[in-house]
């Protein structure tokens, strides 16, 4: 599975880990940037990481910044992409299981690292459902 992975400035550090955690793991992740820590705007990211998911680069995304707000509200206006801001593991699982998510929004402000790596996983971990009455809903806003 290839990954698409974004931040700015407030999510920069935590990305990092998160990079290093998915080359652990043995995903291919490509970083769209921000690639410092100097104050820079999230759509600007969320734009790279959602057109890496449009033209195929990518199968999933992660974008991270403060709160994951900013970065979820700009990724939704995409179409075709579906982000989740997830900062718990439960909503991790049942967005790809129900909404067949393809992005995960998290806010380096509201989680630590052990927190937001579980999520990663949970969220790469879980298959859509595929479920009739998923499909159907998904097409309302798909
Ligand atoms: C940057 O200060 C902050 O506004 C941004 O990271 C994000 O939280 C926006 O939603």
């Amino acid at each position: 599975m290839k990954l698409a992975i974004g931040s700015d400035h407030g999510g920069f550090e935590l990305k990092q880990e998160v990079l290093q955690h998915l080359k652990e793991r043995g995903f291919e992740a490509t970083d769209y940037g921000c690639f410092d820590g100097k104050s820079c705007d999230y759509p600007i990211y969320s734009a790279k990481v959602c057109e890496a998911i449009k033209n195929g680069a990518a199968d999933l995304g992660i974008l991270i910044c403060g709160t994951g707000i900013g970065m979820s509200m700009a990724a939704n206006k995409e179409p075709g992409i579906r982000a989740a801001l997830c900062h718990d593991v439960f909503s991790a699982k049942a967005t790809r299981e129900h909404n067949d998510a393809n992005v995960l929004c998290m806010g380096a402000r509201v989680v630590g690292p052990g927190l937001a790596l579980m999520i990663i996983d949970t969220f790469l971990d879980t298959d859509f459902s595929g479920d009739e009455r998923h499909l159907r809903r998904i097409h309302y806003y798909s």
